[in-house]
């Protein structure tokens, strides 16, 4: 088992790997990624992945970028690592190029990756649920793109962390609640799940879509439809959705607990469908 990473065709240890300085990624934030998690030595929801990544790139106007080089490179160092529970980084910036806004002439699409093992979330979390609190979402207008443009993310991550919070939810001028900083929400109100619909304003979630069709096979209401703040205060339950995250509870928001303070049914049984899902069912807490 073994870290690594991948620069342009290379693969070699993670301490090893560089990227110039002139890197668009670095200078403009004018790169995209991809995170990507296996289950028992196998990675999930590969084509998915991809499928968003070529929307992202394509929305960017990258040049063009081949889905089977990429898909392969992204096994090749995935088969390397030998991790059977990894967390996998793909990131693609336009070029390595002189300092210039407009899009260079020359100079071909960077990527790098990196693997590791995942570092699961403490089980106490996802037994007593989440504390979240909401900021105001002042991120660009094409969240829906996967850019490394993260500022935003990172400052409310940080004032979560801050007010002893797991995590910050972006809501809009006019109250709307959007995603967490690096995940997708779901509340549970009048007995139907409830999530924001796919607009530029969030992220399609490979996660959130899985629990969406999930929900269809429980047969558990579920709607795309926006829901305000105060909707996410009377809620009878919430939840985080992402890679890593999986479907993790929130307990509390803004210092006051869901509905009972507890992890709720819907919650746990959407948790226990998406272990096994992706294969990891025996594993299930
Ligand atoms: N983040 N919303 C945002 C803003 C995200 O950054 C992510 C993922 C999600 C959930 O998407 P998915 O279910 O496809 O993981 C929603 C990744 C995990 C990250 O930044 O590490």
């Amino acid at each position: 088992m073994t870290e690594l990473a991948y620069v342009n065709g290379q693969i070699l240890p993670i301490e090893q790997a560089v990227v110039p300085i002139e890197d668009r990624g670095y200078n403009f934030g004018d790169a995209v990624y991809e995170f990507f998690a296996s289950y028992r030595g196998r990675l999930y929801r590969v084509e998915e992945h991809l499928n968003r990544l070529e929307r992202s790139l394509r929305e960017l106007h990258f040049p063009p970028v081949s889905r089977e080089e990429i898909r392969d490179a992204v096994l090749r160092l995935y088969e390397a690592s030998g991790i059977e529970r990894a967390g996998l980084y793909l990131q693609i910036s336009r070029a390595v190029a002189p300092r210039d806004h407009a899009f260079p002439a020359t100079g071909a699409p960077q990527v790098i990756m990196t693997v590791r093992p995942v570092h699961e979330k403490p089980p106490e979390l996802r037994q007593s649920g989440a504390a979240v609190i909401t900021v105001t979402d002042i991120r660009w207008a094409r969240c829906d793109i996967k850019t490394v443009q993260l500022l935003p993310n990172v400052l409310a991550k940080q004032q979560a962390v801050e007010a002893g919070a797991f995590d910050a939810l972006f809501v809009s001028e006019d109250e709307v609640v959007r995603e967490g900083t690096s995940s997708n929400v779901f509340i549970v109100s009048a007995g139907r799940l409830l999530t924001h619909p796919l607009t530029p304003r969030i992220l399609p979630g490979i996660t959130r879509q899985v629990i969406l069709d999930l929900c269809k096979k429980l047969a558990l209401p579920a709607e795309e439809r926006f829901f305000s703040r105060n909707d996410l205060y009377a809620a009878d339950e919430a939840f985080l959705s992402g890679t890593v995250t999986e479907v993790l509870p929130i307990t509390r928001v803004d210092g006051n607990s869901i509905g009972d303070g507890k992890v709720g049914p819907a919650t746990q049984k959407l948790y226990s469908a998406l272990r096994e899902d992706a294969g990891a069912a025996e594993q299930a807490s």
